[in-house]
């Protein structure tokens, strides 16, 4: 049966916040959904579209919308519907409400892309094309478990035969990351299908982009200055429902050398220490090819967990 025809659309505003965050149920993204971080931030973001759909007042279903690559393509993010009315017809009304009002509003839009943690049918995958994929390890902590924990990894890391020779990871400031994640080493070599991927937002590595990311209060770490094999960035810790005081934390890793990732991973919680309280998952998205490795890496006696197994990102574009 189709609850479509009911629904009307408008963009979402200040007092719609209540209503957008009980969309999701406790279960939807385990418990990690990024809604309550974001919701006010998206309303005032240059570029960006948050659409709702209600019915008789009632906020059933939302999709942001985030122009990006120069304005060529958008980026769909936050895609949810009530419980009750999924596979009513809800989500895909909203979806072609969404592309419409784009394709009216912004005819230079010639691109959609979307992130999925969900294993898409072959039927969805057959409309996309595959830009990248990503391995997450996802790790759960009390904040006083971390310090044990980089310090076991510390003394691991310093035992390995194929530990990095130098100075180790380095903190890049903001004209070092844009001078180095446009260059052609880093493109061509490091980022996953040529893409930046931040949390679980995905952009072509253009300088129109780079304002997006300057928003977004990232810490990058790399395992050298110049030509790095391994880059990572990492996200200002965020509240999340799973728990009162819970925090998440992504770390996105690019690159493929195992003992480089492991390096750069490190260096990314000790920068995190000194800030952190609570309760924490960390999701960290790397090359499928060095997951295992990077398990086995954090396998520890400091009570830090394993919050999932292998699961995966997928990048997935195809034009409007
Ligand atoms: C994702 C969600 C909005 C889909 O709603 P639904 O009513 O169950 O949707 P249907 O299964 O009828 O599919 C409708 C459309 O949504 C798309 N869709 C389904 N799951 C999706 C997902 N995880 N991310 C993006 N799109 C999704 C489908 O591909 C389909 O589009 P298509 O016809 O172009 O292929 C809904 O399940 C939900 O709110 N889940 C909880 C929040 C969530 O996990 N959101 C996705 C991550 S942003």
């Amino acid at each position: 049966m189709s609850a479509a025809g009911d629904v009307e659309y408008s963009f979402a505003e200040e007092q719609d916040f209540q209503q957008v965050l009980n969309i999701c149920s406790k279960d939807d993204y385990s418990g990690l959904d990024y809604m309550g971080a974001t919701f006010h931030r998206w309303l005032k973001e240059p570029g960006r579209l948050t659409f709702i759909a209600r019915m008789k007042n009632r906020v059933v279903a939302l999709e942001s919308a985030l122009l990006v690559d120069g304005g060529q393509t958008v980026v769909f993010q936050g895609f949810r519907v009530v419980p009750d009315l999924r596979g009513s017809g809800v989500a895909v009304a909203l979806q072609k409400h969404v592309n419409s009002y784009i394709r009216h509003h912004y005819p230079e839009v010639s691109a959609v892309r979307i992130s999925r943690g969900d294993q898409p049918p072959p039927q969805t995958l057959a409309k996309y094309r595959l830009i990248a994929k990503e391995a997450i390890l996802s790790l759960c902590c009390e904040a006083t478990n971390l310090g044990p924990f980089v310090a076991e990894l510390q003394s691991r890391l310093s035992c390995q035969a194929d530990a990095p020779p130098g100075g180790g990871p380095v903190t890049l400031n903001q004209q070092q990351v844009e001078t180095l994640i446009l260059t052609n080493h880093v493109i061509s070599n490091l980022l996953p299908g040529k893409t930046i991927i931040n949390d679980w937002e995905p952009l072509k590595p253009v300088e129109a982009n780079l304002e997006v990311l300057r928003r977004r209060s990232l810490v990058w770490i790399a395992d050298r200055e110049v030509e790095p094999t391994v880059i990572s960035l990492c996200t200002a810790p965020y509240a999340v429902p799973y728990r009162h005081d819970a925090l998440r934390i992504n770390i996105n890793i690019f690159g493929h050398s195992l003992s480089s990732v492991c390096a750069v991973f490190l260096a990314q919680l000790e920068a995190l220490l000194p800030s952190l309280q609570g309760y924490l998952i960390l999701h960290t998205y790397v090359d499928p090819a060095v997951w295992s490795g990077l398990r086995q890496f954090c396998q520890n006696n400091a009570n830090v967990s394993f919050f999932k197994d292998y699961w995966e990102e997928v990048i997935l574009e195809k034009d409007l």
